[in-house]
């Protein structure tokens, strides 16, 4: 997954990434070099002539008298600040550099994750927990995008390293080869500490999931929750996955204090042989010595650094697999592209379910329609009926083609609702979901989200036919009224309301309401059913109801027992149908005339 991440950010920000390396030795040779300037400089002016100690400070006096300049305390800090100052601007200039990448970087795999999302066909999201998906889009790739910068900074220290190690190779080969190998080796003997790492990064990304899940599943539920007195247990569950994540972090800290407290140990001891066997063995004069010890006090520490910076990309590691796996899963259940321009289609015959069968992945042996046949003709009203769970919304989740047939085929005037067809048919009905969602926004965003090209009058219009007309024009702001998270400020028979007119703002070809009446009164129960009589003759109706009175006008009632059509006809008949199902159910209800 390394080798995924390492690949995606190159693709990504290559060039940009190799500059970034450029300019972190840029600006670490600057940093040393305004010291190696200035110090032999000071050191002549204190002893007053080129007899200085160092052979370093006599070179320079000779470059300084080619030059020209004198061997003065000013001119040597004028030239000092010029060094700092490209340093430091360079150095302002590098941090806008990363930031860019990273955030570039981060926001591309947002987007891309949530295009994908966009397209994922709607099966997918009955087995997701929505809360993992927010958790990765936010936090993980956040995440992605510390480890980025961790990675970015690393590279900087290991090309600032390099230059290091080559000053020191040039002077001292085989001490230099030495000391690298050491280094190397304490990485190796730290390398099962780097692992834990990687596995730390996985157990955190499932602690955030589950904080993350703890959160959203308490504010989905909050209203149950309080009414039952269950605050203080959701309390007590978040208490504990709070303590799993402290742990967590504690674990990794501890794990990363400890990389780090042997890698800086084991480099003391490695340099005090070193110093040892430099003095003895190789009897080097006491300036190449302090000058050794000089270059490996900064070169061990940078080591040390780098193997931190690894150890922290290889714990983001996880959180970059998490966002890919999720993003590979959402184009597994990618649906096909939507057109760029997309024809409305109206239905001039009917729609036809052809022996449609359909079961739900994972749920093995039950199949939640069993060949269904049936006919909705257009512009006429085809109501289903059928206990609770004889698979009613299903039917209505594959006329939208929201869910494909497991066998058999969807079909608008003979052609299969597949493919590409899928938008266009979106594109052209209307549907009102069992349970009704408004997004936290004004009555009319919530209308025109349906439709932003309709006009006032149809804005108008559509709220009188969903019977919604007047208690909207009782609010005190009408229509900019905020209807609160989910419609929160709305009593659910409105609610039911704005989302029919929304759906009829549409103007659909067909429209599936999936009992949208089932919270109204019998008044607005009875405004709904005169506009939707009004409707009847105009578009194609599918109407999913429990009440006789919704469906007594409909011109075909298909009525649903466990995932098969056992009876279909006018209502009136399959009213007299002594035995029948449809009389059973209406009598269940007591709703038989
Ligand atoms: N995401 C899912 N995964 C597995 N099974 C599901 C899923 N959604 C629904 N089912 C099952 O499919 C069957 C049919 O569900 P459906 O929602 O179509 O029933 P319904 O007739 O609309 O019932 P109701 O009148 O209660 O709304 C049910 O038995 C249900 O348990
Ligand atoms: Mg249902």
């Amino acid at each position: 997954m390394l080798a995924t991440y390492l690949r995606c950010f190159l693709n990504h920000a290559g060039n940009r990434v190799g500059l970034s390396v450029v300019l972190t030795v840029v600006v670490g040779v600057l940093e040393g070099a305004g010291l190696v300037v200035l110090l032999p400089v000071l050191e002549l002016i204190g002893t007053g002539g080129p007899r200085a100690s160092s052979g370093l400070a006599t070179g320079l006096a000779d470059v300084w008298q080619a030059v020209g300049l004198p061997l003065t305390l000013p001119v040597a800090l004028v030239i000092f600040i010029a060094f700092m100052a490209a340093q430091i601007a360079l150095r302002h200039t590098l941090d806008l550099l990363n930031a860019g990448i990273e955030t570039a970087f981060t926001s591309r795999l947002r987007e891309e994750l949530y295009a994908a999302m966009v397209r994922a066909d709607w099966l997918f999201f009955t087995r997701q927990r929505a809360s993992d998906i927010t958790q990765v889009l936010t936090d993980e790739i956040q995440r992605v995008g510390f480890g980025t910068q961790q990675l970015l900074a690393g590279l900087g220290l290991a090309g600032v390293a390099l230059v290091q190690a080559s000053l020191a190779l040039a002077l001292s080969p085989v001490l230099t080869a030495l000391a690298l190998g050491s280094g190397l080796a304490l990485a190796l003997a730290l390398r099962p500490l780097t692992r834990r790492a990687y596995n730390l990064g996985k157990e955190g990304q499932e602690r955030r999931a589950d904080m993350a899940a703890a959160i959203t599943e308490h504010l989905a539920g909050l209203k149950v929750a309080k009414s039952h007195g269950r605050e203080a247990h959701h309390l007590a569950h978040f208490r504990r996955v709070l303590a799993d994540i402290v742990a967590h972090i504690l674990d990794a800290t501890r794990v990363y204090a400890t990389t780090r407290a042997a890698y800086e140990l084991g480099a003391v001891v490695v340099l005090s042989l070193f110093l040892f066997a430099a003095v003895r063995y190789a009897g080097l004069s006491t300036p190449e010595l302090l000058l050794l010890v000089f270059i490996f006090a900064r070169l061990l520490p940078r080591l040390a650094a780098l193997q931190s910076n690894w150890q922290r990309v290889m714990h983001m590691i996880p959180s970059f697999t998490a966002a890919e796996q999720l993003r590979e899963q959402f184009i597994a259940a990618q649906e096909a592209a939507s057109p760029p321009m997309m024809a409305r289609v109206a239905v001039a015959g009917e729609v036809c379910f052809d022996t449609v069968s359909f079961r739900y992945p994972g749920v093995e042996g039950r199949e939640v329609l069993a060949g269904v046949s049936l006919k909705i003709p257009a512009r006429q009203m085809t109501a289903i009926c059928g206990p609770s769970g004889a698979g009613k919304s299903t039917i209505a989740d594959l006329l939208l083609g929201l869910l494909r047939p497991s066998a058999g085929r969807v079909l608008v005037d003979d052609a299969a609702l597949e493919g590409e067809r899928v938008h266009a048919w979106r594109a052209s009905v209307g549907y009102v979901p069992q349970e009704t969602f408004l997004f936290h926004e004004s009555i009319r965003a919530n209308l025109l989200w349906a439709r932003p090209e309709a006009t006032e009058a149809e804005l108008v219009a559509a709220l009188r036919a969903a019977a919604a007309e007047e208690f909207v024009s009782r609010l005190p702001q009408g229509l900019e009224t905020i209807v609160g998270d989910r419609g929160v400020r709305l009593s659910g028979g409105e609610r039911q309301r704005l989302a029919l007119a929304r759906a009829l703002l549409r103007q659909p070809t067909l429209l599936v309401l999936d009992e949208a009446t089932s919270a109204l009164d019998t008044v607005n129960e009875q405004i709904i059913q005169q506009a939707i009589e009004r409707l009847h003759g105009e578009l194609t109706l599918v109407i999913i109801a429990h009440r006789l009175s919704t469906v007594q006008n409909a011109d075909q009632v298909i009525v649903l027992e466990h995932g098969r059509v056992v009876e279909s006809g006018a209502p009136g008949e399959l009213t007299r149908r002594e035995g029948g199902a449809f009389r059973r159910l209406m009598s269940a209800g007591l709703d038989l005339p």
